[in-house]
Parts: C-alpha cells; structure tokens; sequence
C-alpha cells in the first residue's frame, strides 16, 4: 500500500463517527422498513426473476435415452403453459449425471451451491438419487424424482421437500409377483443388476410372489451397468425354473431381451419383468421382445383422453413416440406446478408446497393418480403384453398400489 493511503489517526476517527452515525441512521430506518421492504422484494424476485430447474440426468450410458424422454415430458408439460410456471420464466440447467453414484454428490452440489437452481429435478438411477436426496434435505432444496424407484427416497429419506413423479421399486417388482402367484407359478429365477433398483425390485417381487405361495429357487445378478449374461443365462437353463422374473432397463434392457431369445430360453421359460424392460425399447429388441409381459404404471393403448392427447403433442413435438419416461417427466413438471400455484411462485414455502401436492389429484397420461403421505404415486399398476411396436394394456395387475414407505416418519 502507497504511504498516502494510509489513513491517518484522525481520519480514521473521522471515518469511525460517520460510520456510526450512518449505521444508526439505518438501524432506525431499517427498523421501520426493514419487514416491508423483504416482502415486497419477495414478490418481485419470484415475479421476475427466471425459475431454475436444475435436471440432473443421464445424458450417456445406458441410461442416456430415459433421461432424454424425462427431459422432454418436462418441457412439453413446460410449453403448454406457454413457457412458465406461477408467471416466471423457466430457466434449465443441465448436468449429466451418466448414472454414476460416485458423481452425484459433486453434480448435485454444482446444481445447489453454485448455480443456486430452485428445483432438482433427477435423477434415473438410484444410487444418484439418493445421494441427490440427502443433499436436497440438509440444504432444504425442492426436489422432484422423476424415475428412480430408490425404495429410501419415499422411505427413510422422505421429506417435505422432496417428491416423486414415476414409482418405487418395491412397486413394479410386487405387481408381478402378485400376477405369477395368480397364474399358479411356484418356482421362479430372478435375474438383475446389483444395485438398489434391481434389488428392491426383486424384493418387491418376492413379497408378494412368496405371499401368493411361490418360492424363488434362484437370485442371479451382475454388475451394473454389465451386459455379459451368457453365464447366466446358462445357470438359468440348468435351474429350470416355470418362469424368470428381472429388471432391466435402457440399453441393457436391449441386450438382455435379444440374449435371452437367442439363448433358445424365450420358448421354454417365459421371461417376466418389470415394466422397463420393454418400455423405450421396443424398436430396438425387435422381434425378441415380441410377447413378453411386464408390469408398469403406464402402457401404450390406455384409450384416456389424457394420454391421447398427451402422445399427439410429444410425437408432433419430438418426431418420437412416448414412453413411460416422458410420463413421467410430464408429471414432475405437473408436481411442480401445482406446488408452484399454491405458494405463488416462491419455493420457499415448503410446507405449504407439500400441502397443495398432497391434495392434488394429479391428470396424468398413466391415468389419475395422487400421492401418498411419503410422496409416491398412489396408482394402478398395469399388466402389458408386447404386441408389435407396443406394450399392449392387458389388464390392470394391482389396483391403486400404495407403497408402504417403510422407515418413514412423516
Ligand atoms: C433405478 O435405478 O431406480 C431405475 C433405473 C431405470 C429404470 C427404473 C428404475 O427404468
């Protein structure tokens, strides 16, 4: 510092007695102006400033294209309110999460911390969710899953702030339990990936399949996001289970449909799965794919004036037919706005976020739904068959299913 920019004794007691004076000066203004001035500017910066949804998804990897369908249901549901919701702009901002646990805590902080965003919106897989969970619930942000079934999410982990859109694992994997139970099945094999998705699918399953009097002989896994069945799909033929039930999705779910035909299983141990096996991947599977059942919250011939008119926007909009994915985003953007209408715009009113959505009954593709006190879907879980290009409603396998949010204290 140059010596003239030193201030001197006096100066410096000079600068003390105006900087006294002036914080007095606001102390007795502010007292007065202080509660009027914070509301008002409240408003105006709901009003006027951009709403930052930050959508932290899987844009590689096997997961790449769910995480493009959710992205575009979002924004459809986005444009059809022409652009805003509760009157702002909406602004995105994007990470790719690639499905890797071991990221999501950095990307989820990127998001909150340094981009300030005023919504997550994520993620796919499981394992990121949680991790984006537990850092939307130590900073207080809103947060709206808009696939990962992570039983935790809606269980352990639930809060006020945090909702989801699509379903818990425990859900598609009990639907289909209870469908083979009815059919008679005693003696299945399951085959997944080792993370929470596949897992709790399989839990789920169990439950209600083991309830109805059937027994899994055998419960085969592989590293996600490996696609190297072939061994196991030799441990399948020996065990000779009456049927396989399995989660799979995205690139791998591709992959494991046209395996397991080739394999020569297809014709004599009928393949089941939960719904994501042939959900967004039917024109890749092919002729593989061709009658497979699976369970899921949404299918493709629902005839509800929803949903007609939910597909003839996306297939004008994207040049691509829906799946279950862009369901999904379309209601996590549907959520947001609902909670958004009740608390005008600022999403600092949590409680009164959660109270609005809670109530709701939310016009959905899949059919109505609402959301239970841990804030999953409460919805019918539909049986499908693959006939062609599409996963064909069968009937409905479990009617207004409601997970039993274990471990959660809301
Ligand atoms: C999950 O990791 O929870 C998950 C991923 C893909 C799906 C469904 C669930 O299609």
């Amino acid at each position: 510092m140059k010596p003239e920019n030193h201030p001197t004794a006096s100066t410096t007691r000079h600068l003390r007695r105006v900087g006294l004076a002036m914080s007095a000066m606001l102390v007795t203004t502010g007292l007065l102006l202080a509660p009027l001035k914070t509301a008002q500017a409240q408003t105006q910066t709901a009003a006027n400033t951009p709403l930052k949804v930050g959508l932290m998804l899987p844009y590689t990897g096997t997961y790449a294209s769910l995480g493009n369908a959710i992205e575009n249901g979002f924004k459809l549901y986005v444009n059809e309110q022409g652009g805003k919701l509760s009157g702002r702009e909406v602004e995105f901002i994007k990470v790719d999460d690639e499905s890797d646990p071991s990221k999501a805590t950095d990307n989820v902080n990127k998001l909150v911390k340094r981009d300030h965003v005023d919504v997550l919106i994520g993620s796919v897989h499981s394992g990121v969710a949680m991790a984006m969970a537990k850092v939307a619930k130590e900073t207080d942000t809103l947060m709206i899953v808009p696939n990962a079934g992570s039983d935790a999410v809606t269980g352990p982990m639930c809060a006020t702030n945090i909702f989801r859109s699509s379903f818990s694992n425990w859900q598609t994997g009990y639907a289909m339990g209870e469908v083979l139970a009815k059919k008679g099945i005693k003696r299945v094999a399951t085959i997944t990936w080792k993370y929470a998705a596949g897992d709790e699918n399989v839990r789920g399953f169990k439950e209600a399949f083991e309830k109805g009097g059937g027994t899994v002989i055998k419960e085969l896994n592989l590293p996600f996001p490996n696609v190297e069945f072939q061994a196991l799909l030799t441990d399948i033929a020996a065990a000779k289970p009456e049927a396989v039930f399995t989660f799979f999705a995205g690139g791998g779910a591709v992959k494991f449909v046209k395996d397991y035909a080739a394999a020569g299983l297809k014709k004599t141990i009928p393949l089941y799965g939960a719904g994501f096996l042939t959900d967004g991947t039917l024109d890749a599977q092919g002729e593989a794919a061709e009658g497979l059942f699976t369970t899921l919250h949404y299918a493709d011939s629902l005839n509800l004036p929803k949903d007609k008119s939910f597909r003839l926007n996306y297939a004008k909009t994207f040049k691509l037919q829906p799946d279950v994915y862009a369901v999904q985003g379309y209601d996590a953007a549907q959520i947001l706005a609902i909670g958004l209408k009740a608390v005008n715009g600022d999403v600092s009113k949590k409680a009164e976020f959660a109270k609005a959505v809670e109530a709701a009954k939310i016009d959905s593709p899949r059919g109505t739904f609402t959301l239970s006190k841990a804030h999953n879907p409460v919805q019918d879980m539909y049986l499908r068959q693959v006939v062609g290009k599409e996963n064909k409603l069968v009937g409905i396998a479990s009617k207004s299913l409601n997970d039993p949010a274990r471990g959660c204290k809301m």
